[in-house]
């Protein structure tokens, strides 16, 4: 018979029974990572693929901040997108003047490089309050086919962003299919789902991306840092595994592909043996899966790398930004491309992330109560916390510095006629 308990659920075994462990309460052993609900400053976040962002003025929000993007004369121009005068988002507007984008209320307009507010056309050419206020603009950078916006930290200037991509994107050409989609759920969630060590195994075992292809059961596996990098290194890995007192478990079918069980492979997660692109050969990543901040994570298969940007909109809210890259040239693209449109965005971007939206939208933590393979997410944590420390302490350099005032002196007492003596006061 069944033991049932207080809570209605059923009682392990005694030979299962631990004594419970009181697990995370918080994340405070992480300070600036617990403080990131909403992202990051000081970095650059991809917002939108470049050919989206046209004449047109339109609105997206990054780090709880709103923002206004347009294209003029082919650059793009990003500005806070709110007018000072009665709070109406820019991106209502339009442009009447070149270099400029006129707000719809009252045809406030503001220059797009500087923000500075040059002309009132609801008041006049005189009007008095033209170039006395201006609204605050951000850096934008297009890469990748995506536009990218740095969010400052204060008032430093933009760090470069071929230093924040992964190198190799920078160094070397190929043909890039990608997806965004705004999702819900902390971005940090999104971040730790895609560098989790245990969960690809047993929640993609389902997915159609490996309907041929078996997962493993567990793997033995350490976290080791690379420059800015931490990377997955499988050491072992076990495609099936006898649980005492339950019983056994696998992902193999005899549908799919048998897995070489001899080898260990940190390329791709099927086991050794596929010829590698000489590109991402040429990389020597110690690990199949890498991550860095502020939430860039990079998967490498045998014939193309897998990135996943997770952009912060708000404490809520995250946009998925995945891009699946192969370095080819010529008619190597072409081929990659149309096996893109026609499985991977289906299969991969599709139905398979998916599982992940789904995960990061439940996910409800801290409390916490961590287990072996979560050495992946505190090591991410850590790197986070190391990385943003020191950036703040380099960006406290271009705070604006409090005014010192030389100490007044202090005046002679003014003396009265009748010789007595008046306090002065200050003017
Ligand atoms: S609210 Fe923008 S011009 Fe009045
Ligand atoms: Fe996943």
């Amino acid at each position: 018979m069944t033991n049932v308990d207080a809570t209605g659920t059923s009682a392990a075994p005694r030979e299962l029974q631990r004594p419970r462990a009181a697990g995370r309460q918080d994340w405070t052993a992480w300070p600036e990572y617990n403080a990131a609900s909403s992202g990051y400053r000081g970095y650059w976040y991809p917002v939108s693929w470049s050919s989206h962002i046209t004449e047109d003025p339109k609105s997206f929000m990054l780090g709880g901040e709103k923002l206004m993007l347009m294209r003029d004369g082919g650059t793009i121009y990003a500005l806070h997108d709110r007018c000072p005068h009665r709070g109406v988002p820019l991106s209502e507007g339009d442009q009447q003047f070149p270099g400029t984008v006129s707000c719809p209320y009252h045809g406030w307009t503001f220059k797009l490089d500087t923000g500075l507010l040059a002309a009132v056309i609801t008041d006049g050419p005189d009007s008095k309050i033209c170039g006395k206020l201006s609204v605050k603009t951000y850096a934008v950078e297009e890469r990748l086919g995506l536009t990218w916006v740095y969010l400052p930290i204060g008032d430093e200037p933009p760090t470069s962003i071929d230093e924040q991509l992964p190198r190799e994107l920078v160094e070397n050409s190929g043909i890039i299919g990608g997806r965004i989609q705004p999702r819900q759920g902390d971005w940090r969630f999104a971040c730790e789902n895609g560098f989790d060590e245990g969960h690809a195994k047993y929640l993609h075992r389902t997915s159609l991306w490996r309907l041929f292809k078996p997962m493993p059961t567990w793997n033995i596996t350490r976290i080791i840092p690379e420059g800015r990098w931490i990377f997955r290194v499988q050491d072992e890995v076990y495609w099936e595994a006898t649980f005492p007192g339950v019983g056994t478990w696998t992902s193999k079918r005899w549908w799919k592909k048998t897995p070489d069980e001899s080898k260990v492979s940190n390329i791709g997660n099927t086991g050794a043996g596929t010829e590698i692109n000489p590109v991402i050969a040429a990389q020597n990543f110690p690990g199949f899966a890498s991550l860095a901040m502020p939430g860039i994570l990079r998967i490498a298969y045998p014939n193309f790398v897998h990135y996943e940007f997770y952009v912060p909109v708000d404490d809520e809210n995250h946009r998925y930004v995945g891009l699946m890259v192969n370095f080819v040239s010529g008619l190597g693209k072409a081929k990659f491309y149309a096996k893109y449109l026609g499985a991977i965005r289906w299969l991969f971007h599709g139905q398979f992330s998916g599982q992940d939206a789904w995960m990061v939208e439940v996910t409800d933590a801290p409390p916490e109560k961590l287990y072996r393979p979560d050495v992946s997410l505190t090591t991410w944590r850590n790197l986070a916390e190391e990385e943003y420390t020191a950036k703040l302490a380099a960006a406290a350099e271009f705070a604006p510095k409090p005014v010192v005032r030389a100490p007044r002196e202090r005046r002679a007492p003014a003396q009265r006629p009748n010789g007595s003596v008046a306090d002065t006061p200050d003017q």
